[in-house]
């Protein structure tokens, strides 16, 4: 089945999304964005036939649009996916899911009032190499426990409002989501405890002194798990613009085994090497695009043929949730005790 769909940010995530659902030979229905130029140069690119400024317009003029995609900035998400709910269409939002926990119930809320299907585009979760490593944890390859280490550093953001803590929950937070999810699929186990502790980089960088409250930028994350595994993450994004740091691969070690990332290339791992003793063995994987993955995903929860999206919000929920308990671990300075999740906060 054909499904017409509202694009809702015409930045560098609307185009993936643009690409992602032409490629499942879905129809983009309308795009819009607040930026003219924007919006005309995606629909121009994809033959899109309406732009709008704003969603309501969009919601008010496209009646036969089904499902509203949503990849715009943080602060938005809430309202526009409340609104696409309220107007009848499912909903794919973008990652992180929201600022805060209360605005995810909301979304809930409209969304199961509604009745309609909702999803958080946690893309890099349907990356091969996910499944691959879960896989070879499950079979014990490694052996138990396992630690999971990821870096990621880079300059301060060109989108600056990244940085505003005020606006954004900021980088640490944007980047935390991913692996949340991914150690939670990898070692099959629910957190059990984090830890953090950070500060901000770029404090006296000018490009962002307008923000009175700055974003930390830079910290380490441990979080320990119920099957006793524990995964750690250092970031930095508040380098000096147009510092280049060489990328280190993500690693998972075992008592039996380790392996290592090969490169992250449109996201996704071009493969993993697995190192037994003396032996190397380098297991390539498909460089599919997640994106349309997700989108396909997403048409099949629709349409019933799979009880859900790859990701709900309730995972989005889970994974804002454990971000904002690292921000707390550092303001704080003490571990945070990770109560079951369906205890809401
Ligand atoms: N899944 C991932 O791997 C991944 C990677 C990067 C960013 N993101 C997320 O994607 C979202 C978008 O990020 P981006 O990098 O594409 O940003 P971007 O700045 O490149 O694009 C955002 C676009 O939204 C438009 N916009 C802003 N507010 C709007 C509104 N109220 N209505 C209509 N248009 C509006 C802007 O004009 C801009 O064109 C963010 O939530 C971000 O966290 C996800």
């Amino acid at each position: 089945m054909r499904h017409r769909i509202i694009l809702v940010g015409a930045g560098d995530m609307g185009g993936h999304h643009a690409r992602a659902w032409a490629a499942v030979g879905q129809t983009l229905a309308a795009i819009v964005d607040l930026d003219v130029q924007r919006r005309t140069a995606l629909a121009e690119k994809y033959e899109v036939q309406e732009t709008f400024p704003d969603l309501e317009e969009a919601l008010q003029r496209c009646a036969d649009a089904d499902i509203v995609d949503v990849a715009v900035p943080l602060r938005h998400h809430a309202p526009l996916v409340i609104a696409a709910a309220k107007r009848g269409r499912h909903v794919l939002v973008e990652k992180p899911v929201a600022r805060t926990l209360a605005e995810v119930d909301a979304m809930e809320e409209a969304v199961s009032r509604a009745g309609v299907v909702a999803a958080v585009g946690f893309q890099r979760n349907l990356s091969p190499g996910v499944a691959f490593l879960r896989d070879a944890v499950r079979s014990n390859r490694f052996g138990r426990p396992l630690l999971f280490t990821a870096e990621g550093f880079a300059e301060i953001r060109p989108k600056r409002f990244m940085h505003d803590a005020d606006d954004n929950n900021g980088p640490l937070v944007d980047l935390l989501g991913h692996y949340f999810l991914l150690w939670e699929s990898v070692f099959e186990s629910t957190p059990e405890r984090i830890y953090a502790d950070g500060f901000v980089l770029a404090h006296a960088r000018p490009e962002i002194q307008q923000y009175a409250h700055k974003a930390i930028d830079t910290g380490t994350v441990v979080v320990r798990y119920t099957s006793g595994d524990i995964a750690t993450m250092t970031v930095s994004w508040g380098l000096s613009p147009k510092t280049r740091v060489p990328w280190v691969p993500e690693r998972l070690f075992g008592p039996n085994a380790v392996a290592i990332s090969g490169a992250f290339k449109d996201f996704t791992w071009e493969g993993f090497t697995i190192i037994e003793g003396e032996k190397e063995t380098f297991y390539p994987l498909p460089m599919v695009n997640p994106f349309a993955l997700q989108a396909q995903a997403f048409v099949e929860a629709v349409e019933g043929q799979r009880p859900r999206p790859p990701s709900t919000l309730q995972d989005g929920r889970r994974m804002l949730r454990l971000s904002l308990a690292a921000l707390q671990a550092i303001e704080t300075g003490e571990p945070v005790s990770l109560a079951p999740v369906s205890e809401k906060e």
